[in-house]
């Protein structure tokens, strides 16, 4: 009888996945925000394979995460600039992600040839024990196909991609929104992507801290993540009030809670109990999976949110998903 070597693709084996990752190999992980694709951060071929996997433009740099603060001076460039240790105290483990220049053993593969490297610390145990065991940094964007719906569980990685060796299924992720991407460059502490972070958070650690004065273009690209269509679903995508039709049979209706002044649809999904913004970002990614995957439904309609705290970041992904059927002027 043949030996059975092959494992099963999913799982919850760390060891396993850590040794894939030691190996070279792509490891799907859950972190408290999105399941991310991960792969030795200091191998170059490595992380070639999750931009091949992702059909990810090379121009798109990968966050390197980490499970220990003494990772810090390898990766980045001296002088480190201290406001990374004040930031790394007040927020990880967590969903912050840090951009500053880079050190030398980083590959520019990493960082699309840019001489800065965004570094974060997910606060997901799953997460924290797999970089730990495979004692590396771990280079992971989303583990979705570039541009389409962030995955908050295994089944929606294993929906989107092929190519990836073992998939550590932790369950659904916690946050459901991609961390808040900070910059520090030029004297100048931006947010280049809002998340469950806030700015109002931040400015109490930082007081100097901005928004991006301005969502950039691909000609501009600062961070695509920036990009004006992202996070999108592959079908019709309306925010509430831009709706050019009526609210037919197949028309989902994604809302913040059951209290909403939306219209009804067969097809109704409820993104929180009573209007709790942390629960509808919890919930969104899987709520348009859902009606991405549910063959009737052809178009979907999502119920704009207060833009205050996370509601501005969970407003950000909204935008996006719907940005190629928004009227011209918006
Ligand atoms: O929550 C998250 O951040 C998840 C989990 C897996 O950690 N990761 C994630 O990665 O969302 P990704 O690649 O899908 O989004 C990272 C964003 C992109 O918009 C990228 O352009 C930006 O961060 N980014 C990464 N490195 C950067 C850099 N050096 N400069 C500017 N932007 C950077
Ligand atoms: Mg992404």
């Amino acid at each position: 009888m043949r030996k059975l070597t092959l494992m099963n693709k999913t799982g919850s084996n760390i060891n396993y996945a850590a040794q894939c990752l030691r190996e070279g190999k792509l490891v799907a992980f859950p972190t408290e925000t999105v399941y991310g694709l991960g792969a030795n951060a200091l191998d170059p071929i490595a992380v070639a394979r999750i931009f091949a996997a992702k059909k990810r433009p090379s121009f798109d740099p990968l966050i390197v995460h980490i499970a220990s603060l003494d990772e810090i001076p390898r990766l980045l460039a001296n002088p480190i600039d201290e406001r990374v240790v004040k930031l790394a105290q007040a927020f990880w483990p967590g969903p912050l992600t840090i951009v500053h220049k880079k050190s030398d053993l980083i590959p520019d593969i990493v960082t699309s040839g840019g001489s800065t490297v965004g570094i974060r610390m997910p606060s997901h145990p799953l997460a924290l024990e797999l970089i730990e065991t495979a004692g590396i940094p771990v280079a992971a964007p989303s583990a979705n196909t570039f541009g389409q719906l962030s995955p908050t569980t295994a089944a929606h990685v294993a929906k989107q991609l092929q190519d990836v060796d073992y998939i550590l299924d932790g369950g659904a992720t916690q946050i459901g929104i991609e961390s808040t991407v900070i910059s520090l460059q030029n004297g100048f502490v931006e947010i280049l992507r809002p998340g469950a972070i806030t700015l109002q958070q931040i400015s109490k650690i930082i007081p100097e801290v901005r928004m991006s004065g301005e969502y950039s273009s691909i000609k501009n690209l600062q961070s695509p993540g920036l990009l004006k269509s992202h996070y999108s679903p592959r079908k019709p995508v309306y925010l509430h009030n831009m709706f050019p039709g009526t609210v037919d049979d197949q028309t989902g209706i994604i809302a913040i809670s059951q209290f909403s002044k939306v219209p009804a649809s067969n097809h109704t999904i409820y993104l929180s109990e009573d209007g709790d913004l942390i629960q509808v970002a919890a919930n969104l990614f899987s709520a348009m999976h859902h009606m991405e995957e549910n063959p009737d439904v052809k178009q979907m309609f999502i119920e704009a949110v207060p833009e205050v705290s996370i509601g501005i970041a969970i407003m950000d992904r909204l935008r996006k998903a719907a940005f190629q059927y928004l009227p011209e002027t918006s």
